[in-house]
């Protein structure tokens, strides 16, 4: 059985980015929904016994798209939410070399994220992640992909489906973008890099 994991902060902790509402609606129903449905999808499966990472990659390579779907975002979910601090945090020096030696500049790296962010069509994510050669790289994925199928280790990720913003910015995405960087915990983004 997954859990629904605690929020590592308070829901009232960052209105500018994400008011107690949307968290009330995007963590306390969307994120719950998709662990209920993930175990309901598993029950009597030889999926119970595997692990989140293990049950995504199964499911995904047996097109079980009823399985990958709730487990994919299960895991989105919660890695978005350990991606987020309620106040600023400054960039470690491990982690701004690497940004700086990939994107030549940690403004050009928000540029682009910004914009991949900010163009994905439809429902997704943007994510940072290091691909096998452990260079950066900034990708989307639509609906519930994920770049752990890909072999990617991700280390940064932002929430584009419209149920991330709609209440506190209507249909303004680029806000909604433009103020998650008042909240990325990069503490947390660099102890992901291998
Ligand atoms: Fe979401």
């Amino acid at each position: 059985m997954f859990e629904l994991p605690q929020l590592p902060f308070s829901k009232d902790s960052m209105p500018d980015f994400c008011s107690a509402e949307t968290f009330d609606f995007h963590y306390g129903k969307h994120h719950a929904s998709y662990v209920t449905k993930l175990n309901t999808a598993i029950e009597g499966t030889n999926y119970v016994d595997k692990d989140l990472i293990e049950v995504i990659k199964t499911a995904k390579a047996e097109n079980n798209l009823a399985i990958f779907n709730n487990a994919a975002q299960h895991f989105n979910h919660s890695f978005f939410w350990d991606s987020l601090s309620p106040d600023k945090h400054d960039i470690g020096d491990k982690l701004m070399s690497k940004i700086k030696e990939n994107f030549d500049s940690l403004e050009n790296f928000n540029e682009k994220f910004t914009a991949l962010a900010s163009t994905l069509f439809g429902s997704g994510w943007a994510w940072l992640v290091e691909n096998s050669e452990g260079k950066l790289e900034i990708v989307q994925t639509h609906n519930a992909d994920t770049p752990i199928t890909d072999g990617k280790n991700p280390l940064l990720t932002i929430d584009v489906w419209e149920h991330a913003y709609y209440i506190d910015f209507r249909n303004a995405r680029p806000n909604f973008i433009a103020k998650f960087w008042d909240h990325v915990n990069w503490t947390k983004v660099e102890e992901r890099m291998k």
